[in-house]
């Protein structure tokens, strides 16, 4: 645990130092779980963005992307259910004065469960070697029976008693279970109660005509209020995506965690409409799908998993997260939902207008069910930051800061490093920059010897530094060194775009999830 929380407040520092993310209105003393890109965040964060944009919109036929206003009808609101049902369980501990999600309490507790498993079969496989088999121990060996056993059970037993809407059960689960707030260690709770998470404002300059309105919670309601005016002007038909990234809101009762869990955040949704009585069919596969984008990045298989949802949002019939495991472990990083025809349905009621589907195959009107892919682009962010933030031993004993970013989504693609300010060789190095910055975004650093040049690179995450000396002036070569293996070689300049281009370029990465 303590390796983890050196490894977050890491990730964390590093994060300002470098120029990726740092406290909204910092000078201020900050505002809570609100934060600012700078400038390298915005390269990454840009590139997720277009990454997540290409693998949908431009490799699927079938889905196109919009970019619907954050404000929108009060009435989506009412439709959607979010006015009456997006509630989170808060509870107050009264000694530390600290406010809870309810849930996330229960589910902390359960993930503890799991580590406990995980340790005993960590220490088991350790001591059979390569005779240790994995699913027999998990059921047949006393202790992880009872771990597993008792982590099923209660998040079984939240998930019906929030399913109830039994407040009262839901604490009393947290006082039979014996759990204490993580700050004060005391187990002396307020009792739970719904506290809605949408941020409300006002539209209209006078008092009178003023209209109540709300910032986004999601962007998923833009597509929905949009489905006709896309699928009529693009003759789209069944089944078919609509795509969206950008800002929703939410007043998040604990926001902790940097910027995994923030007020102002961005997503990246798309809304798959299929027919009736097929949403399980494309259920599975947007799960798979969207499995094999993340695992496209490299960052390691085993750092996900689904974990499927126990209780059902008001409008799903089936739903699963894909995991990610974060420094402070597995949590949620990209839900998939079968949200059945719910949202379609109550617009229509709601707004008496219709929004159905003519299926030209059946000769047949209905309105169409959805499957949902939807990620937080700031989490994914973290994700990407926190496992790609490494600390490696060098054979001279020194320390190098690596973030080992995929080469696709790092913010600068080569630092040209004049290897003296004399000679020329700046002159050179511009001419190179000048070169490729059609193609990448490149950077010019002559500041310090050239080994520290390397170093804050490295920790920058760019892949590529490329080296002009005064062999330069003779031939028309430069070193091209490797963020990752350290290795320099000699290349042609006019090999240089060619070289970088194969490892950052989205057509080469997007080409393995085909
Ligand atoms: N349209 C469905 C929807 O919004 P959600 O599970 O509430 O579903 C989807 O959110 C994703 O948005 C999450 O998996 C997470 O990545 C991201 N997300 C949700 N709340 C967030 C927050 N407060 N801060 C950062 N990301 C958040």
């Amino acid at each position: 645990m303590a390796k983890q929380d050196d490894q977050f407040k890491r990730v964390v520092s590093h994060a300002k130092e470098y120029g990726f993310v740092v406290q909204s209105s910092e000078i201020y003393d900050g505002l809570s779980a609100v934060y600012d890109y700078t400038q390298n965040g915005t390269e990454l964060k840009k590139n997720i963005r277009d990454y997540w944009w290409k693998s949908m919109v431009q490799l699927h036929e079938n889905i196109v992307g919009i970019d619907s206003a954050i404000f929108m009808h009060p009435t989506t609101w009412k439709a959607s259910g979010h006015i009456d049902a997006f509630n989170d369980p808060l509870i107050d501990n009264k000694d530390s004065k600290k406010r809870y999600r309810a849930d996330v309490l229960i589910e902390d507790y359960a993930e503890k469960l799991f580590q406990k498993a995980q340790k005993e079969i960590t220490k088991a496989a350790k001591r059979f070697g390569d005779t240790f088999d994995e699913e027999q121990y998990k059921t047949t060996n006393p202790r992880v029976i009872k771990y597993l056993t008792e982590r099923k059970k209660v998040l079984q037993d939240m998930a019906m008693l929030l399913d109830k809407d039994d407040l009262a059960g839901v604490k009393a689960l947290i006082e039979e279970k014996g759990i204490a707030c993580p700050v004060s260690g005391s187990k002396n709770w307020t009792d739970v109660k719904q506290f809605n998470l949408m941020f409300g404002t006002k539209i209209g300059a006078s008092a009178d005509s003023a209209m109540d309105l709300y910032l986004r919670p999601e962007t998923a309601q833009g597509i929905f209020v949009n489905f006709l005016n896309v699928q009529k002007s693009g003759r789209m038909k069944i089944p078919f995506g609509i795509a969206q990234t950008g800002k929703a809101f939410r007043n998040e009762i604990v926001a902790r965690q940097f910027i995994f869990r923030m007020r102002e955040f961005e997503q990246m949704e798309m809304q798959f409409f299929v027919r009736p009585g097929e949403q399980k069919k494309w259920y599975e596969t947007w799960k798979e799908r969207r499995l094999a984008w993340h695992l496209s990045l490299g960052l390691g298989k085993e750092n996900y998993r689904f974990h499927k949802h126990e209780k059902l949002a008001h409008y799903a019939d089936a739903a699963a997260d894909i995991e990610f495991n974060f420094p402070f472990g597995f949590k949620e990083l990209e839900g998939i939902h079968s949200r059945t025809n719910f949202d379609l349905s109550s617009h229509e009621e709601h707004s008496g207008r219709k929004l159905q589907y003519f299926d030209p195959e059946l000769n047949e009107s209905y309105v169409p069910y959805v499957v949902e892919t939807s990620i937080g682009l700031d989490r994914m962010f973290l994700a990407v930051l926190s496992k790609s933030l490494q600390e490696e031993t060098l054979e001279n004993g020194t320390i190098r800061t690596v973030l080992r970013l995929p080469a696709v989504l790092a913010p600068i693609k080569a630092a040209i490093l004049p290897l003296v300010k004399k000679d020329g060789l700046p002159d050179i190095a511009h001419k190179i920059i000048d070169d490729l910055k059609f193609d990448f975004n490149v950077t010019y650093d002559e500041k310090d010897a050239v080994g520290r040049r390397y170093r804050r690179q490295d920790a920058a995450g760019t892949p590529f530094c490329i080296t002009v000396d005064h062999q330069t002036k003779d031939d028309n070569t430069v070193t091209l060194r490797n963020r990752d293996s350290m290795e320099q070689k000699r290349v042609g300049i006019k090999d240089l775009k060619n070289l970088i281009n194969t490892e950052v370029s989205f057509a080469n990465w997007l080409k393995k999830l085909e």
